[in-house]
């Protein structure tokens, strides 16, 4: 089966129309055309990511199940389907850089990131580069310099803290540029911020759900795109955003939703203007 737009309003950053006053009506939404490879791709990339003046826009993808699980036995490998895998490329399209918590990185065994030919034809042709770079968040630095992230010739960021382990440090920058953000935590706004300074205009926030609690809780997520498996699991796994409380909601407006084999496709997006 293929991906079916249910509601599409074309990447703008619109939110739902309402008359003033009025309520927003309820719809039911009904699967239509299928897309084809372009169009999926022009789903995800056609919208107007303008970076804030300190920092990029930020764009936190993830898959959960439909009871709100996020790993099933330490790894989201049984959440995502056939659907969610593309749509994980395709968003890996997007970004200047991609950002991820080192316990992600450790869990999932991160590797470099790798885009198709077309998808890196596509990418140099708007000025990015081939791939996106990894920018890699972590307290204790420890991460295998041995390990597959460095591959490839891929040469990803680090970004740690003041008082990170030095040994630890000094290992991982013969093979990542290391960057600091704080002292205790990585400072996010800051480490944000850097990036900007680095020309990255669009990140990508691939979790986990601890790190992206406190990107919710900073007020640093700017769009969401949320694969809805379709299963039960129960369990224990965090939820999409684990961690204190943001002191304001942060509301996103319905940009579109795709389905695959009864599997969800969310897109959701700050208004901006
Ligand atoms: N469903 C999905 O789409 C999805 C996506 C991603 C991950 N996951 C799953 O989520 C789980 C991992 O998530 P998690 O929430 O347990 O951990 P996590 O957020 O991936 O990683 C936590 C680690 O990140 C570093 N970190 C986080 N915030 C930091 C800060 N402010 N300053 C410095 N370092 C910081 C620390 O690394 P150090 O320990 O190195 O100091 C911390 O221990 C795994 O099971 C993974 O499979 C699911």
């Amino acid at each position: 089966m293929d991906f079916a737009p249910i509601v599409h309003r074309g990447g703008e950053n619109t939110p739902p129309a309402t008359a003033a006053g009025s309520v927003a009506s309820m719809r039911r939404l009904v699967t239509t055309d299928e897309l084809t490879d372009e169009d999926l791709l022009g789903a995800y990339e056609t919208h107007d990511r303008t970076p804030h003046p300190d920092r990029p826009w930020v764009l936190m993808n993830m898959v959960a199940s439909l009871d709100g699980a996020t790993a099933v036995e330490g790894t989201s490998g049984a959440l995502g389907g056939a659907g969610d895998r593309r749509v994980f490329g395709v968003v890996r399209t997007v970004p200047d850089v991609i950002v991820v918590a080192a316990g992600t990185v450790r869990a999932e065994d991160y590797g470099p990131p790798r885009l198709g030919p077309a998808a890196m034809a596509r990418r140099t042709a708007r000025g990015q580069s081939p791939v996106p770079q990894l920018a890699v968040i972590t307290r204790s630095a420890a991460i295998d310099p041995g390990s597959r992230l460095f591959g490839d010739g891929h040469r990803p960021i680090v970004i740690t803290t003041e008082d990170a382990p030095t040994d630890a440090v000094s290992a991982l920058a013969t093979v990542a540029d290391i960057e600091r953000a704080g002292v205790g935590d990585v400072d996010l706004g800051a480490a944000m911020a850097m990036l900007a300074r680095r020309g990255h205009l669009v990140a990508l926030l691939e979790g986990g759900p601890s790190l992206n609690g406190q990107f919710v809780a900073d007020g640093l997520v700017d769009e969401l795109c949320l694969s809805v498996a379709p299963v039960l699991v129960a369990g224990a796994s965090k939820r999409v955003a684990e961690g204190p409380a943001a002191a304001e909601g942060l509301g996103l407006a319905l940009v579109h939703v795709l389905e695959h084999d009864d599997a969800l496709f969310l897109r959701y997006a700050r208004v901006t203007g």
